[in-house]
Order: C-alpha cells, then sequence, then structure tokens
C-alpha cells in the first residue's frame, strides 16, 4: 500500500454550513484532554433525553465500564417521543423502497412520518408485551429489509427487551447457535423477503433454528408476501409455498400489535442491554458482543452530527443491512435520533441492473449516502455510464465503512458519484465500538484516500508496537483504543472472561507507556508523518471479506464438520471485487482418497460440495472462494498451522520466508507441489 499520495483539502463552502465548524472542534478536543469525565458528562446532559438524570459520569473498574450510571432514558423516546411535540412530529422518518416481485420499477413504497413510525412501534410493543415479553427478556430478530425491521427493534428497545438481531444472510444453524446463546424467547421474521428476484426462505429457516431452541416460546411473523390479505403488503405475484403457523407458538405480526395503544416507556437504567450482536473473532464460536444504552445513544447520535452532518432538509441513505452493527447505529438508533429522514432500501444493488441504486438516489433526492468499498469497486467494475444515467446532484457528503478502502475505488467514488464536489469519510470502527471512532470531518479534516486520518474529539486512538509503546511518525504497529468510550461493548454476552481476554489482555499495562490497559483492536495500522491514521487490515485469525467480517475458523470447523474432511486451515487473500477472498487448504480423510472412485472429477465435485456446506452451516457470505486439496498442513512443533506460509503460498509468491520452526519441512514442498482444485 502506498500511503499519502494525494490531499484533497476540504471545501470552504461545506466548512461554513457544517454541523461541527473549528472552533467547536477544538474546543471539544480541549475538553476531552482537559477532563475526559466532564467533557462526557457535558455531552450527555446536552444530547439525551433523559428520564432521570445522572449524577456519576463514569465508573471505571478495568476491563469493565459503566457510563452515567444511575441515569435512566429509554432510547425509543430519544428517537421517537422527543420529537414529538415539535416541527419533526409530522415529518418523514422512514421512506422505504422494496424490491417488487417483477423485480422492475416503480418499486413498493412505504413512508412513515415520526409520529406513524411512533404509533408503530408503540402497537407493537404492547403486542409484545401482551405476547409475555419482558423487560430483560432477549428477543431475536431475522428479518428482510423492511420497516418492520426497524419497528421491532424501537419496540423491544421500548419495553426493555434486549434484542439479538441475525443476518438474514446467515443459514438456520447459525441462527439457531445466537438464538441459543442469547436464550431468546422470541423470534420476529417475515415469511419472505425479495432480494435479486427471489424469495427469501427466512421463515422456512426460522422453524428449523427454533426446532432446536426450547427457550423460543413464540414466533411472530410479518406477512412480507401478502399471502394472509390481512397483513401490509400485495400479494406476491412470484410463487411460493404457503407459511405453516404452528399453532400456539406462531403468530402474525398484523394480528400481534395492538393498533391505536401508546404503550408508555419503561425508564431503564443507562447500562440496560440495548442489544446483543454476534461477531466473529479468533475462535470458532462467534461472540455476543453487548451494547448498553445511554453510552451508545449519546455516541450514535453525536456521530450523525458530526461525521455524517445530519441537518433537517437531509434526505440520508446507509446502505447497510440491519443484521450489522452498521444498521443498528446507522440506519436505526443514530439517524432516527437525530430526527433524520431515513432511506431504506430492501433490495440488492445489482438488480435487475446496475442502475437500481442511482435511480433511487435521483428519485428520493438523496444528500448523503454511506456504503462499503466493496460496493463501490464492484460499480466501478461496471463502468460510469450506469450512474451517468441518473442525477446525483443532490448528493453532499459520501461515507465509506467496513474496510480499508483503496485509493483507486475512493477517486472514482470521489469523482464519479460525488462530482468531486462531496467531502468522503472514511469511517474507520467496528462491532464492539458501536459507532465511528475515526473519520475525517467533513469540511475540516483534509482528505486522503485511503485514510481514515484521526480519532474523533474524545476518542483516544493510538497505533503502538508490542510493548505498548505508541511508534513515531511513519511507521506501522498495532491499533488501539487508550481509554474507555460511552459507546465500547460492555461484555461479551455469558462470557466476560473472553471480554477480558479478547479486548484487553494483549495490551494489559501498567507497562512501558501504559498506565491502563488498552482496548486491542485487532487491527494493524500506520501511522504517517502527519500523524493521520491508516487502517491496514485484520491482525488477527478475522479476514474481512466483502466488508463482513470472518474468523478462519469458523469456515475451519464447517469444512471439518463434512465426512470427507479431516482437517484444514483458511486463509483470505488479497481479492480484487471483494478486498480479502476466502482461500481453503483441505486435507481429506485416507478412505475418500483411497477410495476406486477418486479421480479429477470426484475431486471437483468435493470441492464444489465443500463449498455449499460451508454455506449451509455459516451462511452464503463465508464460501470459500478457493479450495486446495493437500496431503499436509504445515505446521510448528507446537502444532499451530502456519498460516502466513499457507497465504504466501495461496497467493504463489516464491520466498516462503523463515520456516525453520516447521515441524515437518517436507509438507512445504508437498503443498507447492499440489494444485489448485477449485
Ligand atoms: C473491522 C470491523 C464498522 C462497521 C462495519 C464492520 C474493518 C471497518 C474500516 C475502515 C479500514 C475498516 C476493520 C475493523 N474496518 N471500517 N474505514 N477502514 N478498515 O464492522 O464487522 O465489526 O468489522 O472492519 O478491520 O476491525 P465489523
Amino acid at each position: 500500500m502506498i500511503f499519502n499520495q494525494r490531499v484533497v483539502q476540504p471545501s470552504a463552502k461545506f466548512a461554513q454550513q457544517a454541523n461541527l465548524n473549528k472552533e467547536h472542534h477544538s474546543k471539544l478536543l480541549h475538553s476531552a484532554l482537559d477532563n475526559y469525565e466532564k467533557h462526557w458528562a457535558e455531552l450527555a446532559q446536552k444530547h439525551i433525553h433523559w428520564k432521570k438524570t445522572f449524577t456519576i459520569p463514569m465508573k471505571w473498574n478495568p476491563p469493565f465500564v459503566e457510563w452515567f450510571v444511575d441515569g435512566e432514558l429509554n432510547i425509543s423516546e430519544q428517537c421517537l417521543d422527543r420529537h414529538l411535540n415539535g416541527s419533526v412530529a409530522n415529518k418523514t422518518a422512514l421512506i422505504w423502497e422494496g424490491e417488487p416481485c417483477n423485480g422492475l420499477e416503480p418499486l413498493e413504497r412505504k413512508i412513515l412520518s415520526y409520529h406513524e413510525l411512533h404509533a408503530e412501534v408503540c402497537a407493537f410493543a404492547e403486542g409484545l408485551v401482551r405476547l409475555g415479553v419482558r423487560r430483560g427478556d432477549r428477543v431475536a430478530l431475522y428479518m428482510p429489509m423492511i420497516p418492520e425491521a426497524v419497528v421491532a427493534m424501537l419496540a423491544c428497545a421500548r419495553i426493555g427487551a434486549t434484542h439479538t438481531v441475525v443476518f438474514g444472510g446467515f443459514s438456520a444453524e447459525s441462527l439457531c447457535d445466537r438464538i441459543l446463546d442469547a436464550q431468546a424467547k422470541c423470534v420476529i421474521t417475515a415469511n419472505g423477503g425479495f432480494r435479486r428476484g427471489k424469495i427469501l426462505s427466512l421463515k422456512q429457516a426460522v422453524d428449523k433454528a427454533v426446532a432446536e431452541c426450547p427457550c423460543v416460546e413464540n414466533v411472530v411473523v410479518v406477512d412480507r408476501l401478502g399471502e394472509t390479505g390481512s397483513g401490509n403488503y400485495p400479494k406476491s405475484t412470484t410463487s411460493f409455498s404457503p407459511t405453516q403457523m404452528l399453532t400456539g407458538r406462531d403468530r402474525w405480526y398484523h394480528d400481534v400489535r395492538v393498533a391505536g395503544s401508546s404503550h408508555a416507556a419503561e425508564s431503564l437504567p443507562a447500562e440496560h442491554p440495548l442489544f446483543i450482536l454476534y461477531t466473529s473473532g479468533t475462535t470458532g464460536k462467534p461472540k455476543g458482543v453487548v451494547h448498553g444504552t445511554a453510552g451508545y445513544a449519546l455516541w450514535t447520535n453525536l456521530t450523525c452530527q458530526w461525521v455524517f452532518d445530519i441537518k433537517p432538509d437531509d434526505v440520508y441513505w446507509c446502505t447497510a443491512d440491519i443484521g450489522w452493527v452498521t444498521g443498528h447505529s446507522y440506519v436505526v438508533y443514530g439517524p432516527l435520533s437525530t430526527g433524520a429522514t431515513v432511506y431504506m432500501y430492501e433490495g440488492a444493488p445489482d438488480f435487475p441492473d446496475f442502475g437500481r441504486f442511482w435511480r433511487c438516489i435521483e428519485r428520493e433526492k438523496i444528500s448523503i449516502f454511506y456504503t462499503a468499498p466493496t460496493a463501490i469497486r464492484a460499480f466501478m467494475r461496471q463502468g460510469e455510464h450506469w450512474p451517468a444515467k441518473s442525477n446525483l446532484s443532490t448528493l453532499r457528503l459520501l461515507g465509506s465503512v467496513g474496510e480499508p478502502i483503496n485509493p483507486e475505488a475512493w477517486e472514482w467514488y470521489h469523482s464519479v458519484i460525488g462530482q468531486s464536489q462531496c467531502p468522503i469519510v472514511d469511517t474507520w470502527w467496528q462491532t464492539e465500538t458501536g459507532g465511528v471512532m475515526m473519520s475525517p470531518l467533513p469540511g475540516l479534516t483534509p482528505l486522503k484516500p485511503g485514510s481514515a486520518t484521526r480519532p474523533l474529539p474524545g476518542i483516544a486512538v493510538d497505533v503502538v508496537d508490542d510493548a505498548g509503546s505508541p511508534v513515531a511518525k511513519g511507521n506501522r504497529g498495532k491499533l488501539v483504543i487508550t481509554k474507555p468510550w460511552p459507546s465500547q461493548l460492555r461484555t461479551v454476552h455469558g462470557d466476560p472472561e473472553r471480554y477480558a481476554k479478547t479486548y484487553w489482555s494483549t495490551f494489559a499495562g501498567p507497562a512501558g507507556m501504559q498506565k491502563e490497559p488498552y482496548y486491542f483492536t485487532g487491527d494493524g495500522a500506520f501511522k504517517d508523518h502527519d500523524g493521520d491514521i491508516w487502517v491496514i487490515g485484520r491482525v488477527d485469525d478475522v479476514i474481512n471479506v466483502a466488508g463482513h467480517r470472518i474468523g478462519t475458523m469458523e469456515v475451519e470447523s464447517a469444512l471439518v464438520d463434512h465426512h470427507c474432511v479431516a482437517e484444514s486451515a483458511v486463509v483470505g487473500i488479497p481479492d480484487a471485487l471483494k478486498g480479502t477472498a476466502v482461500y481453503a487448504f483441505v486435507t481429506l480423510k485416507n478412505e475418500v482418497k483411497q477410495a476406486p472412485d477418486w479421480n479429477d472429477e470426484r475431486k471437483h465435485a468435493l470441492a464444489r460440495e465443500l463449498i455449499t456446506h460451508v454455506g449451509g452451516i455459516i451462511g452464503s457470505f463465508a464460501k470459500p472462494d478457493h479450495i486446495r486439496f493437500t496431503d499436509s498442513l504445515p505446521k510448528t512443533r507446537s502444532g499451530k498451522i502456519m498460516r502466513r506460509l499457507l497465504r504466501d503460498v495461496a497467493t504463489g509468491h516464491e520466498s516462503l520466508g523463515d520456516t525453520t520452526t516447521l515441524e515437518d519441512v517436507s509438507v512445504l514442498a508437498t503443498l507447492r507441489q499440489s494444485s489448485d482444485d477449485e
């Protein structure tokens, strides 16, 4: 990677009208340095709609933190009720467009004002309570991108139930694991969702998962396909089999909601767990990242004001699915808490053609657009003529998230989509951080294509060496956060030791410069000569495939789960479109290789079978791009698989580096001879 090729100076015009001006920005930087607790306490007083105000700003008992400890609030009031007395009440909160059953335009469209969204949330909150869902319970969501998904999240928050949203691309098995880990009492889903002209069979997956989950008492089903005639959607002309509703367990969403209810929001402690979101780590088992309420509410709100510069007239579109943290923080909680108009689209960017997103931007006059580098690269590959067909002049700010953006994609995004008029906020953050930690501030920070530049005011980020000392400018190191922050994860659900070990043991302090433990991000980074930070990518066994975070161990266990596989090792290799592709080395059981029908044809068929198998266990997005059969895997004397070596072999690099710790050097030769089978 070449750093610092180009600097784009901020536009004075943008700076004049930005929510955060130079003076305000430097005041914030100073107040955070001056008195960290007071800094956050003042922001929390000002930007949170408290039901009961707090007196204790923070309790830091490393590695556990609590913020605004004795305060009480409800984030659904922060996002809805507090807007209802003023001009925002009748403003559009949500513009939703769905893929119609024929895939063509016009799209299915629904508009909800703040007033209407509030009414819908109250109706469903009351319905959930009547089903027996209580404060402290867990509710799992497995839904398409439809307004009811937003309503369900806010309704859970309103009654104090902790939601866990599982991305609709996960398999029934992954869904089952998450429901069980969270011990969810209720699952909310839909009888379908449209994507690329096909119906996602979400309810079937829920049935399969819930059969193994005794904790689930109820399944609530949105009638997205219009099969009952009493729901909110027209009947699908794409054929589908009738939904099987299990008596006593399953209910239609439209029967559960209690129209006209004004269900009062629970007054919840600041630290009440708002949601659990499962994310991949370095072991096979995903972690349930737990977020609290007040600190999360504060930071998602502030970042929407500062980074996305959301103003009353904006129409804001974040393309993330609500199944990921970006959807939680920047489709739902952050923008709604600022009273923004949020655009939400159900389908895929490339269906029926690569013009769909740009037509949405023109039609809805989108002014702020936030997406992932992998999508930008896919658009770029299709050519400028697609965006050129639409009028994109309403755009004033662009955002990027999920992985490092390569300078080439940045330039294309800037000139073709932003017509060189829009700042790009390259936002670095993680599921665990709750909100954006590093990003240029629009109108203030000089932009460097490929760099998330600096931490936001109040956020203490650094690049350190293995001893925890900050690296000098011009050097690489590990990315850490040196102080607890309001929207940080509180724990790993049911496993506080794993929380402490994963995030706080690498730089445990006190040592060298370190007085306190540092939060380790798992990312490597470069600090340039101006002190700006360039996130390079993960330094642990996590890979980022098309913006999706995948643990190499998860893919390995899915492969080993197949009856033909003895052992496997998975590495990420650079990929022009996805950023990283999944490359799996597989050793087969002897009986497979010794079978009389074992030939090239069978080998190819097995490779395809393994790919499908991983899709079935984790979800399609985790399918290996390459499978390579090998007789053995290179291991160190202590039995650790040498991934660096495998990466070199996978990318075809001649130099295999230092192999002195290899237990059996001969396996290397075998590896290099074996051919790529898929
Ligand atoms: C990992 C977190 C944050 C929401 C989406 C992903 C990588 C994220 C950037 C960026 C370079 C980035 C990091 C991080 N990442 N944003 N702007 N530049 N890398 O959330 O699934 O928790 O993944 O995504 O490697 O650790 P996530």
